[in-house]
């Protein structure tokens, strides 16, 4: 084909003389009109693909607000079974729970006694909502008194001794009626572990979502509020993944497949993109993304001061993280998602 545009000449004198070029493609030929783009669009949000995280807190009639995540709230039971009857209205099917117990301790005694309060709350869900999917995050650090995921001592955060608790938390949760597992504590060997406990308990068809390639992250600020989970000392990077390091982020997915996770997690989702995408590429398994307080946090506050379209920002968002790979995304933007996909 005969070059166009050699110079500027050239090409001035081509835009007023021909008014149609042989170019070797063009692409705005499918971008003509709504109806032409969606029957291309190559990535949807469907609702079922969206968990919706909740803060549930001990006593009645709270509903708390999150200074920092402008919409999400501590609830009280009464307030949870309120909140999720409006998401599951709106068509949400499936949510994650954290609790923040009344007291703490260094045992984490709160994340695996039957009545723990996502015990409670799991229980109480199910029984309103049969078929909603209730997610338990498995892990000690809103339960310890020092904020960490584990067992302290002599200020080490200790992995074996971890395990036990953890799977003790894991089987309780299962007991209390969860339908997934999700560890996301970062200590090696949870998943197997985890798994051994929950099929002697009754539980081999309890499926495990691993938090597999969980990076210690800035990102999770606004969630350390929500839960009351900052470590009261140090910090999370002796256990939670070095952001620079996405091959190790491949080795640690392999490792929670070989132990036997049924769902696998790259987290955050935004900043790892990059993560979530090579992961696709190496398993079959159903990968989700976490779409954190921190991503949450930063789009709401641009969007107060009307610095963005939210709508626009979110869907955006949403689209890269499914375009990515991840086939569920655990995500604070569930319920306005919901309303704007039924209102379009
Ligand atoms: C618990 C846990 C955290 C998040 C999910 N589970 C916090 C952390 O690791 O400090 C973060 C979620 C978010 O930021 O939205 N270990």
């Amino acid at each position: 084909m005969q070059s166009l545009i050699a110079d500027d000449e050239q090409a001035n004198s081509a835009v007023s003389d021909q008014t149609n070029f042989l170019l070797p493609a063009r692409m705005r030929r499918l971008r003509q009109s709504q109806a032409m783009r969606a029957m291309v669009r190559e990535t949807h949000i469907r609702l079922e693909k969206l968990i919706y995280p909740f803060f549930v807190v001990a006593g009645s009639k709270i509903r708390k607000p999150i200074s920092s995540m402008p919409g999400i709230f501590q609830l009280s039971l009464d307030n949870l079974v309120k909140e999720v009857e409006a998401a599951y209205i709106a068509g949400i099917r499936s949510v994650i729970l954290f609790g923040i117990p009344e007291n703490k301790d260094t045992e984490a005694s709160g994340a695996w006694k039957q009545d723990g309060i996502v015990q409670v709350a799991t229980r109480t869900l199910k029984s309103h909502f049969p078929d909603l999917l209730v997610v338990a995050d498995t892990c000690l650090c809103e339960y310890m008194s020092h904020g960490h995921c584990g067992i302290v001592e002599n200020g080490q955060i200790l992995n074996d001794p971890s395990l036990v608790i953890l799977a003790r938390a894991a089987v309780s949760q299962a007991e209390a009626g969860a339908d997934i597992i999700a560890p996301s504590d970062m200590m090696d060997g949870r998943i197997g572990i985890i798994r051994q406990a929950l099929d002697e308990a009754g539980f081999a068809q309890t499926p495990i979502m691993a938090y597999s390639a969980k990076f210690a992250s800035a990102f999770y600020g606004p969630f350390r509020e929500a839960a009351e989970s900052a470590p009261q000392f140090g910090d999370r990077t002796t256990y939670q993944m070095d952001p620079a390091n996405a091959r190790e982020a491949l080795r640690e997915i392999e490792q929670d497949i070989i132990e036997g996770a049924d769902i696998v997690m790259v987290k955050p989702a935004l900043p790892y993109l990059d993560v979530i995408s090579r992961a696709r590429a190496i398993t079959d398994l159903p990968i989700a993304a976490y779409n954190v307080s921190g991503e949450y946090s930063m789009v709401k506050a641009a969007a107060a001061n009307g610095w963005i379209d939210e709508k626009k920002v979110v869907l955006e968002a949403l689209t890269s993280i499914f375009r990515a790979g991840a086939d569920l995304v655990i995500t604070y933007h569930a319920q306005d998602v919901a309303t704007w996909l039924s209102r379009p």
